[in-house]
């Protein structure tokens, strides 16, 4: 029985930060799947995969620039900020997308461009005819000299000169910080303020998530200054935070600010600016440390990072669609950089290295496991960019950045499966290197040990723990090959440990503060030995191992008193228990709640991990709800995956003691404890009248139905219904509605038929006296293309006449 495990969504309240605990895509929808057989990539093309994406498990998508363009800086110098490239679709694709990635769960980035614009944009085209001094010629920055400001460094070293260049048609120079087709607008100007605005309004307005600030510390000049950071800058972007905070809360500003850490963090504010920001000086340092196999670069650099404002994230990257940048490195680092990992000319530009991931790490696949591990471990929201999840190659040779720009390689069909176009109409040509040429989606599909199988897996674990969202310390032993720190956010904490070095390894690391707790590692769920204060904890690491461990605090052994119940955090009531951090601690507690349980059938088998497949709310169609029917999966680390379902109820503290609650619920008003529901009256019911009045509640990935026979409306009325638990058997739960009715819950569910209510049915129909006669049953079928919860045979639960006589 294949069991899909689908997660409960992120509701509100938490969706404000939905940035902190998101795992984004970089993609370009020009490189990604083309859907028409232009050559090019489109946004039909992307719509159609995002399936693909949704199930390598990424939350967001950032998308490079889509806009009319000529396209000689890939798009980053915008012709029109309100339109679509033609090439890539219309409005309508646009908006058709935006929708599509909305209903899977996945948020849109797009980039705002507010430093400069394509020469070709109206606004440029009008300010060099316009009068020198007339506000039309002042949304660019001019001069009658080329010699001012000339402490701004040139950025694209390789292919300009000077910030400045001469304009024939205005007769005046005018600034620009990249090429010289992308003139720099001017930020002294209000109505580029104002103009900038209403472009931020119309993509958010749209549904737009988040936006991307390029190039964000370049927006003022001063003389006498390196042009960069300005407070003016900062000012701009204050009110550009009000103004979307204003209109959009819950939409999120991403800072490109290539800066060292205390100039990046600038860019955060006081969590008034922006908030997110690139952590640019990282980057290189992941691979300094593990070329080097020594884990200061990475400490270092960490240890100057300040701490942000509450709300803050950086979003950390390996690679993106520029050069491996090398600004935020000494001189000294720049040259090893350069001689380690581009010790070909050609693969090098501007101040920095055109090279993908797997390349880069010579296609280890240890290496490049370890460095998506820190990726996915270290403070930040990853970024993963498109195609480095299958280990896709470069080709350097193809000018400019392009050599990371090539098509997405889906299939081992033409053109990679990116487009039936002839292969020479490519906007770029598919990498067709031997090594690199026959990487792709579908292949690596297909083999569970595939790259892309491995980031699936990640992703998904990262996902499931909160502690990435918290705190790092790092625990320094002597061995500096071995990266060690503890990650930790509220009560979840997860201890990393990386060998950075090709050689094994082994650490002692001093645990003294972590004394007593119990790793678990979070890939095979093996359990280690406990940390203890007397003496270090001693792991042994193969070549560039690294191991994950949640640290527990451990389980009470027979003979100690009682444990109290795990705590789950909820401000929220009912609803926080299946948001994210409550759903993890539910499901924490409920992987310690099921092998007590007489009915859990795999009490010999270790349970690798419990998720909450649904949660259908019982009770009152308004006001609060008497309890929700679960379905659980449990993962065991031997045999199939099992589901069972789980009513859960909710008692006040101090109501009644109950001898085996699930777990308690802090917060909101007052502690409550969450139960098995079976045996509760009021659960009870609600099945029951869901039975009776044919009712269908939905729930995430599925419905429960009742489905009431005819005998029920006369077994029903006029009796007393009375609800009376008669205890649990092995397999089920039954409670008696007064002396009509039995109901029966069947804790594991099978997706086909339940023999002993088909059984019933059956005989039921035949006309014999002496068995117990169906009178209804609860079903629950799955969304379209997941098998139901009943195959032919009644479901979930059954409501029985008595057997007669006995
Ligand atoms: C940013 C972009 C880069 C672009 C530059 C100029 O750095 O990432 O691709 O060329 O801005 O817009
Ligand atoms: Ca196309």
């Amino acid at each position: 029985m294949s069991m899909p495990t689908v997660r409960m969504p992120v509701v509100a309240g938490e969706a404000e930060h939905w940035y902190q605990d998101a795992v984004i895509y970089e993609l370009h929808v020009r490189s990604f799947a083309d859907s028409n057989d232009d050559g090019i990539g489109d946004f039909r093309g992307l719509t159609q995969r995002l399936d693909y994406l949704q199930d390598l498990g990424v939350t967001a998508l950032w998308l490079l620039p889509f806009y009319p363009s000529p396209l000689r800086d890939d798009g980053y110098d915008i012709a029109n900020y309100r339109a679509i490239n033609p090439a890539y679709g219309t409005m309508r694709d646009f908006k058709r997308f935006l929708r599509a990635a909305h209903d899977r769960g996945l948020r849109v980035i797009t980039e705002l461009v507010l430093n400069h614009t394509s020469d070709e944009h109206a606004w440029f085209q009008r300010a060099r005819r316009a009068p020198a001094g007339s506000p039309e010629r002042d949304f660019y920055v001019w001069s009658d000299t080329p010699d001012l400001y000339p402490e701004a460094r040139i950025i694209f070293q390789d292919f300009e000169a000077s910030n400045w260049t001469w304009d024939p048609v205005a007769g005046a120079y005018f600034w620009h910080r990249f090429y010289s087709h992308q003139p720099d607008l001017n930020w002294e100007n209000p109505e580029v303020e104002r103009e900038m605005f209403d472009i931020v309004d119309y993509w958010l307005e749209m549904g737009v998530d988040g936006l991307r600030l390029d190039a964000v510390p370049y927006l003022f000049e001063r003389e006498g200054t390196n042009c960069e950071n300005l407070p003016e800058t900062h000012q701009a972007l204050k009110a550009l935070r009000r103004h979307v905070d204003e209109r959009f809360p819950g939409r999120m500003l991403l800072a490109e600010a290539n800066q060292w850490p205390e100039d990046a963090v600038a860019y955060f504010g006081d969590g008034d600016e922006c908030h997110m920001a690139f952590h640019f000086p990282l980057m290189p340092r992941m691979f300094m440390s593990v070329r080097m196999e020594d884990r200061y670069p990475l400490v270092d650099i960490l240890a100057q990072t300040p701490p942000l404002p509450e709300g803050s994230q950086w979003a950390i990257f390996l690679r993106n669609h520029d050069e491996l940048t090398l600004e935020m490195v000494t001189d000294e680092e720049r040259d090893y950089m350069y001689r380690v990992y581009a010790e070909d000319p050609q693969a090098r530009i501007n101040l920095g290295i055109r090279r993908r991931l797997a390349p880069l790490l010579g296609n280890d696949r240890r290496v490049i496991e370890l460095v998506n591990a820190l990726l996915l471990t270290l403070p930040g929201t990853p970024v993963i960019y498109y195609g480095d999840e299958i280990g896709m190659g470069d080709n350097f040779y193809l000018g400019d950045r392009n050599a990371v720009r090539t098509p997405m390689q889906w299939s081992g069909d033409r053109n990679g499966g990116f487009s039936r176009a002839n292969p020479q109409r490519l906007f770029l040509p598919v990498i067709a290197d031997p090594e690199y040429g026959a990487v792709n989606v579908e292949a690596q599909q297909s083999n569970a040990s595939s790259l892309l199988w491995w980031m699936k897996r990640m992703i998904g674990l990262r996902k499931r723990h909160t502690a990435f969202r918290g705190s790092i310390e790092f625990l320094l032993s002597e061995n500096r090959h071995v990266l060690a720190f503890v990650r930790e956010y509220e009560e979840e904490r997860i201890l990393v440990v990386a060998n950075l070095s090709r050689r094994a390894q082994y650490v002692e690391l001093d645990v003294r503060h972590l004394d007593g707790l119990v790793p678990e590692e979070l890939i095979g769920h093996t359990e280690f030995p406990p940390l203890s204060a007397e003496r270090p904890y001693v792991l042994t690491l193969g070549p560039h191992d690294f191991f994950l461990f949640a640290l527990h605090v451990p389980e009470p052994r027979p003979g100690d008193a009682a444990a109290p119940p795990p705590a789950i955090r909820s401000s929220n009531g009912w609803a926080g228990v299946f948001e994210r951090r409550g759903r993890t601690q539910l499901e924490e507690a409920l992987a310690k709640h099921l092998p007590r349980q007489r009915w859990f059938a795999a009490k010999s088998r270790k349970i690798r991990r419990v998720s909450v497949g649904d949660a259908m709310r019982l009770g009152p169609v308004r006001g609060e709800p008497v309890g929700y029917l679960c379905l659980i999966d449990v993962e065991l680390t031997d045999g199939e995956p099992e589901t069972y379902v789980l009513p859960l109820a909710a008692r006040r503290v101090d109501d009644a003691p109950h001898d085996d609650p699930i777990a308690v619920v802090r917060g909101g008003e007052g502690d409550v404890l969450l139960v098995d529901g079976a045996d509760d009256p009021a659960v009870a019911r609600a099945l029951l009248e869901l039975i009776r009045r044919r009712r269908r509640v939905a729930g995430r990935s599925g419905s429960l139905e009742g489905v009431p026979e005819r005998s029920l409306r006369r077994l029903a009325a006029g009796h007393d219904l009375t609800p009376a638990p008669l205890g649990a058997e092995q397999s089920n739960s039954s409670i008696a509605f007064g002396q009509g009715l039995i109901m029966k819950l069947f804790r594991k569910a099978e997706a086909g038929t339940n023999p002993e209510a088909e059984l019933g049915g059956l005989l039921s129909a035949k006309g014999f006296e002496h068995v117990p006669r169906t009178a209804g049953v609860l079903e629950y079928r799955r969304a379209k293309g997941a098998p139901s919860l009943r195959a032919q045979g009644p479901g979930l639960l059954m409501v029985n006449e008595p057997q007669v006589g006995g």
